[in-house]
């Protein structure tokens, strides 16, 4: 299936065709200049003109940095406060004039890895983290995604865990490599106190400098890192909006189904209620 996917992040808007199939990009990628402020309407005018540009008309599914519940928006960590409750496949299914499906960034870019990357197959405990502006989170188990768990905000050190070792904290505190790979190996250790997981997948800019860090890591789990790097958010935003599209028809199919059962059951209670009047006339 061919779907347009899209990160949406605090500085790029990033877009490309995918083949769910493949992992394939079937057109470039597009970066365009998030709008700032990043208000809702505004993150939506940048979006259309993403998609007027790679010119494609087919279904369009999209990563966001936030707990993202029933199509919409529900925290504003590192986003513009004014998106809180904002219908946010609402809001662009209108703009776009088609449905569009949005779930959280990381839960996307973890779907990537689970089925094209580093934890392609697992079927044990994966979690997939992000250590950029936020810290994003992903859970899997036997391939099934546990969406918006959101532990970029544990406490860690008496406070927020991604004040203490997301990737912008390393370049705002000027942190080394080994310095701040002692705050992530904090943090590891917290997400294996809570949820043993067997393999661990870092993503996010961070990851490209493993090397110059992994040495701090003391897990239980297996640490790697992530193969799609940059293109995880846009071809896992894909698969999102294929398996919700997947969702839809299946939903469609089983409504006749349903239908079928019900007047099974009408005809059933019909032949009853003749059944036991019959005999009553008789008496
Ligand atoms: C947000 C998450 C997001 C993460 C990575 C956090 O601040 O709360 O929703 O997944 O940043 O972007």
């Amino acid at each position: 299936m061919e779907i347009l996917g899209v990160d949406i992040g605090g500085t790029g808007i990033k877009g490309a065709v995918v083949d769910t199939e493949t992992g394939e990009l079937k057109t470039e990628r597009l970066r365009l200049l998030t709008p700032q402020p990043a208000t809702p309407q505004a993150v939506g005018e940048v979006l259309k003109q993403l998609v007027d540009q790679i010119d494609f008309d087919g279904p369009v599914a999209c990563g966001f940095p936030s707990r993202i519940i029933n199509g919409t928006v529900l925290t504003a960590a590192n986003v513009d406060k004014t998106w809180i409750n904002v219908p946010i496949e609402r809001l662009f299914s209108q703009i776009l004039n088609r449905k569009v499906f949005v779930a959280n960034d990381a839960d996307v870019a973890g779907l990537c890895e689970l089925k094209f990357g580093a934890a392609k197959g697992r079927k044990d405990v994966v979690l997939f983290l992000t250590f950029g502006t936020g810290i994003g989170t992903a859970i899997f188990y036997k391939g099934v995604m546990i969406p918006n768990t959101e532990l970029g905000h544990v406490e860690l050190n008496g406070g927020d865990a991604e004040r203490y070792c997301s990737g912008i904290v390393k370049e705002r505190e000027d942190l080394k490599w080994k310095d701040w790979g002692k705050r992530v190996n904090e943090y590891l250790q917290h997400m294996e106190f809570l949820l043993s997981p067997d393999l661990i997948v870092l993503g996010g800019g961070a990851s490209k400098k493993f090397d110059k860090y992994s040495d701090k890591l003391q897990t239980r789990a297996q640490v790697v890192t992530a193969t799609n790097l940059n293109l995880a958010g846009i071809i896992g935003a894909a698969i999102y909006g294929e398996r919700c599209l997947e969702e839809e028809a299946q939903q469609g199919t089983s409504k006749p189904a349903a239908k079928k059962t019900a007047a099974k059951k009408a005809a059933a209670k019909k032949t009853a209620v003749k059944k036991t009047t019959a005999p009553k006339k008789e008496e």
